[in-house]
């Protein structure tokens, strides 16, 4: 079956689906995007991660290219072309087209491009083994909340990763204290079963799995603490993960050389991965 893209207003094959050669996307990045992780046919977090679309095009001043009702009847319809059960929905929006030229242009019509893919989330040994994580210097832009689509420097973290045989980079500021990874949040376990994670601000995207991550433990009686966290921290630390839409909660078992604990995910990361799982299947929001 031919993969279904929207494309400013059209649905098109995948064959046939295109953007002009002057969209700003493709020109300046100037442009955001979203993907919502889809699991047992729903979309998992779909109002936070509007709301941070909306935040994201608010911040770039670039408006809502259609009402919220009618992203969601776009994003379900093309889940709904493309059989997805399992998987993710991407949303991009991008400034628009028009000659080349770094000031906004007047009187542009936003693009809006929705894909989806089918993802296995079952089949994934990432959660029963963990991953590894290196440690690379942070060279991203000063506005890392706001979810742009010029991924360049993630880019690169995240293939220096692959070939270094690991599953993400962690970003580390000036400071020598960790952002976040490429494409996900990052996480400590403390000796005494505490999460650490960095506060939000405009060194990190504002995970909406963070955010989830972060209700659950409170649920559950799981101490947190919102605060940077060193290198040297991380690779003292009793566990650690990762979160993102599609990492669901990534244990880490090993940072740049050095194994964590005994080198196997630890039991908070493993439960925290259950609970999650139990909340998407769920159904429910954090609001
Ligand atoms: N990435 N940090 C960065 C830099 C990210 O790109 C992402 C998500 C996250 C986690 O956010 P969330 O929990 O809302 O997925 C943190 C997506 C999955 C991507 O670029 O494919």
């Amino acid at each position: 079956m031919a993969r279904v893209a929207y494309v400013n207003g059209r649905y098109l094959t995948h064959r046939r689906a295109a953007v002009h050669i002057e969209d700003r996307g493709y020109q300046f990045g100037d442009g955001v995007y979203e993907v919502v992780t889809v699991l047992a046919g729903h979309m998992v977090d779909e109002a936070p991660h509007l709301d941070r679309l909306e935040r994201s095009l608010a911040s770039i001043e670039i408006a809502l290219p259609m009402s919220r009702r009618a992203l969601q009847l776009i994003g379900r319809e093309l889940l709904r072309k493309n059989k997805v059960v399992n998987g993710l929905l991407y949303i991009q929006v991008t400034r628009g087209v028009a000659p080349r030229d770094h000031r906004f242009p007047e009187n542009v019509r936003p693009a809006l491009v929705m894909t989806t893919k089918h993802i296995d989330f079952a089949a994934q040994p990432k959660f029963e083994m963990g991953v590894r994580v290196i440690m690379i210097p942070d060279q991203r832009w000063a506005r890392r909340d706001i979810k742009s689509i010029g991924l360049l420097p993630n880019c690169l973290g995240k293939q220096r990763a692959a070939e270094a045989g690991a599953y993400e980079a962690w970003q580390v500021d000036a400071d020598g204290l960790v952002t976040e990874g490429t494409s996900s949040n990052a996480w400590i376990v403390t000796a005494d079963g505490r999460l650490v994670t960095r506060p939000l601000g405009s060194e990190i995207l504002h995970g909406v799995t963070r955010r989830a991550i972060l209700a659950i433990a409170a649920g559950e009686g799981v101490a947190f603490e919102e605060r940077p966290f060193s290198v040297d921290e991380a690779k003292h630390a009793a566990e650690a993960f990762v979160t993102s839409a599609t990492s669901f909660v990534t244990p880490v078992v090993q940072i740049d050389d050095t194994p964590l604990g005994d080198g196997t995910p630890g039991p908070v990361s493993r439960r925290l991965l259950e609970w999650y799982r139990d909340y998407m299947v769920g159904g429910r929001n954090v609001d």
